[in-house]
């Protein structure tokens, strides 16, 4: 069975999440955050006083995390250790543990794993940096969100989430994660050849969101739990 994903990738802070949101809720999909549960890694490696950088102590700390996934609120969402970690996922210490942590193929593994069983919640908006070159290489529709560097900085500025940083700090932090997602050997940040780039530094959410609305069939495909075929089975 082909799972039934839309895919929106793109470096940080280039709108996916909004728009991903937006989209899944036109829609009808469930919204996949894929990044808060490799951030959700990296709290527990801070947690576990871990150095991020230490592979090999990552990757241990890998294989005793225990993820468990729920769909709610129009969501998949994920619990560890018994506790969903919200906002404690949008520190400056989560930001800048998270690269390298992804970077370590044991959690890539771990977080990939997790995110190809999903679908089993129903049809699915994923947003991350792998999504449609490694994740759901199958994936119905894929987009690529891409910004420009001032504007991606002023972008998260702008929300309380950059809570103390100037928007040169912001700008560098964000920089420091893109090019450690985009050189990483294992599932790096790239454009899937069959994905739709989108420009976002001169649109709103609005407009963004509308692209992906009017793309090609994107509100025709084909849902398991809609239709004739599935009210057959
Ligand atoms: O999307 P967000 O900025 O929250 O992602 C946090 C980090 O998680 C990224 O900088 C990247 O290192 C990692 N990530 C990833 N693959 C994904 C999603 C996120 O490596 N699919």
């Amino acid at each position: 069975v082909h799972a039934d994903v839309i895919a929106i990738d793109g470096p940080a802070a280039s709108g996916k999440s909004t728009v991903a949101r937006r989209v899944a809720a036109a829609l009808g999909r469930l919204y996949v955050d894929s990044g808060a549960v490799y951030r959700a890694v990296a709290w527990e490696v801070n947690r576990r006083g871990i150095d991020p950088r230490d592979a090999r102590a990552v990757s241990a700390a890998a294989a005793r995390i225990s993820i468990a996934t729920f769909a709610g609120g129009g969501a998949v969402r994920f619990k560890v250790g018994g506790i969903e970690p919200g906002d404690a996922l949008r520190t400056e210490e989560v930001n800048a543990a998270v690269s390298p942590v992804a970077a370590v193929p044991a959690v890539r593994a771990l977080v990939t794993g997790l995110l190809r069983e999903m679908p089993r919640f129903g049809s699915l908006v994923v947003e991350g940096r792998d999504i449609g070159t490694a994740v759901f290489p199958e994936a119905r529709a894929k987009f690529y969100l891409e910004a420009s560097p001032e504007e991606r900085a002023r972008r998260r500025h702008a929300e309380s989430r950059a809570a103390g940083l100037s928007v040169s700090a912001v700008r560098d932090s964000i920089g420091r994660r893109d090019r450690i997602d985009s050189s990483r050997t294992v599932a790096p940040l790239s454009v899937a050849p069959d994905a739709t780039v989108i420009d976002t530094t001169a649109l709103s959410i609005d407009e963004v969101t509308d692209r992906i609305l009017k793309a090609d069939g994107i509100r025709t495909l084909p849902r398991p739990d809609a239709g004739p075929a599935a009210r057959e089975r």
